[in-house]
């Protein structure tokens, strides 16, 4: 066939493809890491009263400038996310969204461009629905697009797509068709659907296939607040829906079991490890929601704790799985390349006494490297064992903690 004639044809056939095409837009090929405003800062928007605090460009600056000055974006914590209230109240006179003209001066693609010099990225919020969870301006159908070209051209690298105030057929339409606006705009942008949360989570209203084809990560569940009770829910619920769950995670697709709030008022150290080992299992995005100028040194050294986001972004993108549980304990395990695994034993027991454990690894599915493995203790940061098939290491668990160990095979 002529070339030219079949170059037309080819292209003919890719715009009739197009609306099925899966996002694969090469993002997120281990989970995304950053800030974000939401948990710790919700929707203050009162700057006169609360400066330091309000959701304005200021925050976001600041928030940008911490994470390259105290280690973090070397670390991976490379997206800074504005959440919900950045918006005003009206489209501009072509229709688009706009920032706060008084909170957010500079402009969206100011920020951006600030954040951007500090090697970092800009995430922003939407709504798929006529107002956002907090009330402001949402996204519509017949928005979509000019809302994705407008995050484009303000060169935002990331939208988390709320669901809000839609219903469900809304949904099924206006997540897919951002997902293709935003491809469409030729800038890429990481896209987080809250879409799931909002139809329970789980087949077969959730359609996990096509939502791994259309999203990076996306929210499942309900959204985390600052206590461990809510930390401890949601750890069970993905627990217990695994089965669905864990097939849909991998490369550039990631549930996501919400923030992380290691550094705020609601855990205590030893929930704030356990929160992370979790997390790390789940492979999920690590974005904190906390103060970067006041956080503790302990939070802070938890949360930039090298294996334990060696862990979490471990390339074979593999989700783990919980392995045993009874009513205050469970075991959660995570193959990791090269032969490598996390596993995680979580004491849910609230009984002001440690729990002891005998780690042996046969028994887990752990076997196969005749020298032995290597155990790391991830948060006492040290080598606690070396165990071939006949060797076992007891420890203890602290009550509502977890011990956390990388198991690295030697042959
Ligand atoms: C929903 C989301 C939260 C946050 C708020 C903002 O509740 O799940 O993560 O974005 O909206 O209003």
């Amino acid at each position: 066939m002529h070339c030219g004639i079949l170059v037309v044809l080819v292209a003919f056939f890719l715009t009739l493809v197009g609306p099925c095409q899966p996002l694969d837009n090469g993002l997120a090929r281990t989970p995304p890491m950053g800030w974000i405003a939401w948990e710790r800062f919700r929707c203050t928007t009162d700057c006169n009263s609360y400066p330091d605090h309000c959701i304005s460009e200021e925050l976001f600056k600041v928030m940008a400038d911490k994470l390259v000055e105290d280690g973090w974006k070397d670390l991976g914590y490379k997206y800074v996310n504005i959440d919900d209230c950045w918006s005003a109240m009206v489209r501009d006179v072509n229709g688009k969204l706009q920032p706060d003209p008084e909170r957010f001066p500079s402009g969206i693609k100011g920020l951006a461009d600030y954040v951007h010099s500090k090697g970092l990225k800009l995430g922003i919020y939407g709504d798929l629905g006529h107002s956002t969870c907090g009330g402001y301006l949402g996204t519509l159908l017949e928005t979509v697009d000019v809302d994705a070209k407008t995050f484009a051209e303000w060169e935002v690298d990331m939208l988390k797509l709320d669901g809000c105030n839609s219903n469900s057929t809304e949904r099924s339409i206006g997540y897919p068709k951002m997902s293709h606006a935003l491809n469409a705009t030729g800038r890429q942008i990481v896209y987080s659907c809250s879409w799931p949360a909002y139809e329970d989570g789980l087949p077969p209203k959730v359609n996990y296939t096509l939502i791994g084809e259309l999203c990076n990560l996306w929210r499942n569940y309900d959204d985390i607040n600052d206590s461990w009770s809510k930390v401890l829910a949601i750890i069970n619920w993905f627990g217990d829906h695994q089965e669905d769950l864990q097939p849909a995670a991998g490369p550039g697709r990631w549930n996501d079991p919400d923030m992380l709030i290691v550094g705020n008022f609601g855990l205590n150290q030893d929930q704030s490890k356990a929160q992370l080992a979790i997390w790390a299992i789940l492979a999920a995005p690590f974005f904190m929601s906390n103060d970067l100028r006041t956080i503790s040194a302990d939070a802070k050294s938890l949360l930039q704790n090298k294996l334990l986001i060696h862990i979490d972004q471990d390339k074979l993108g593999q989700q783990g799985v919980r392995i045993k549980k009874d009513e205050d304990f469970q075991l959660w395990k995570r193959k990791l390349s090269h032969g490598q695994f996390a596993l995680a034993y979580l004491n849910t027991a609230e009984l002001g006494e440690a729990k002891s454990f005998t780690l042996s690894l046969p028994p887990l599915r752990i076997e196969g490297c005749s020298h032995g493995y290597n155990i790391y203790d991830v948060f006492d940061k040290k080598l606690v064992a070396f165990l071939t098939s006949n060797h076992t290491h007891s420890f203890r668990v602290n009550p509502t903690s977890v011990v956390l160990f990388f198991v690295r095979p030697i042959c």
